[in-house]
C-alpha cells in the first residue's frame, strides 16, 4: 500500500505523528547535547546546584550525615580542585566506594577523576530534569524510530525501506551501546561515540522523515497517469 493513497485526514494525522516525533527526538538530543557533550574542561567551574549535590541530597542522602553533605558542598563550592579533594575524600572512600566501586553500581565513584564531573555537571532541573540519560537512550530514542519506522515506514511501498529500517535500528543500537559502555566512567574520552551516535541518530530520523513525507503527500508514482493532472 502506497500511504498517498490514504484519505487526506488519515494522511495529516500520520504527518502529525512524524512532527511530533520529530520534536521528541530533537529535545531528547538537545539534552544529550547540554549534558553529555558539553565538554569538562579541567579549569571548569562547578555548577551553581552540581549534579552530586543534588544526588546527595535526594537518592544517596541516606548514605551521608549532613555534615559530611556540608563537606562535600564545601569542596564543590571551592572549585572541587584535586588540590581539595583530600577533604572528601575518607567519606568517598567509606561512604560511597563501597557500592560505586569498578565493577559495582553505576556511575563509578571511587576517585577524584570520578567525582569531579558530578560536580561539574548541572543537577537535574525543571521537568526536562525528570528524564534521565538511561530513559533518553534505551527507551525514548527506540520509541522514536520504533514508532516512525515500525509504524509508518512498514506500510509503504518503498523498494529500499528494509534499508532505511536496518539503518534504524542500528543507529538507535549503536546509541544505546555507547551510552552503555560510557556509563560509570563520566567524562571519559570516548565522547566521539556520543557524538556519531547523536548524528547517526539526527541524519536518520531526517531521511526517515523525508521519505515519510514524500510518501504522504508527493506525487503518486507507478500506477498509470497522474490522476491530480487529469482532474
Ligand atoms: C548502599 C549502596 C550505595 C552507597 C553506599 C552509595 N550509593 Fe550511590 N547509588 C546506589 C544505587 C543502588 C544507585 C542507583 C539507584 C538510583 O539511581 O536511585 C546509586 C546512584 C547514584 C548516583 C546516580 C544517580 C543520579 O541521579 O545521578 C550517584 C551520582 C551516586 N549514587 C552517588 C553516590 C555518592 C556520592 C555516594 C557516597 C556519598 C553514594 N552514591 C553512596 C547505591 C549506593
Amino acid at each position: 500500500m502506497s500511504l498517498r493513497a490514504l484519505p487526506p485526514s488519515e494522511r495529516a494525522f500520520a504527518t502529525l505523528v512524524v512532527l511530533v516525533l520529530t520534536l521528541t527526538l530533537g529535545m531528547g538530543l538537545g539534552l544529550v547535547f547540554t549534558r553529555e557533550l558539553k565538554p569538562a574542561g579541567p579549569n571548569q567551574t562547578p555548577a551553581a546546584r552540581s549534579r552530586l549535590t543534588a544526588v546527595l541530597e535526594g537518592v544517596m542522602a541516606g548514605n551521608v550525615t549532613p555534615a559530611e553533605v556540608q563537606r562535600f558542598k564545601a569542596w564543590v563550592a571551592a572549585g572541587a580542585t584535586q588540590a581539595e579533594f583530600a577533604q572528601v575524600e575518607a567519606v568517598v572512600a567509606n561512604n560511597c566506594a563501597s557500592c560505586h566501586a569498578q565493577g559495582g553500581q553505576f556511575p563509578r565513584i571511587a576517585s577524584f577523576e570520578d567525582l569531579r564531573p558530578l560536580a561539574v555537571e548541572a543537577g537535574p532541573a525543571g521537568l526536562l530534569g525528570l528524564v534521565d540519560a538511561g530513559t533518553l537512550h534505551l527507551l525514548a530514542f527506540p520509541l522514536v524510530f520504533l514508532v516512525a519506522a515500525g509504524g509508518y515506514l512498514r506500510r509503504t511501498t518503498l523498494p529500499r525501506r528494509g534499508l532505511l529500517m536496518g539503518t534504524c535500528a542500528l543507529a538507535v543500537l549503536f546509541d544505546a551501546g555507547q551510552w552503555w559502555v560510557r556509563q560509570g566512567r563520566p567524562g571519559m574520552g570516548v565522547l566521539w561515540a556520543t557524538w556519531l551516535a547523536s548524528l547517526a541518530l539526527l541524519a536518520t530520523l531526517v531521511v526517515l522523515v523525508a521519505v515519510v513525507l514524500a510518501e504522504l503527500w508527493g506525487p503518486r508514482s507507478g500506477q498509470g497517469p497522474v490522476r491530480n493532472n487529469l482532474g
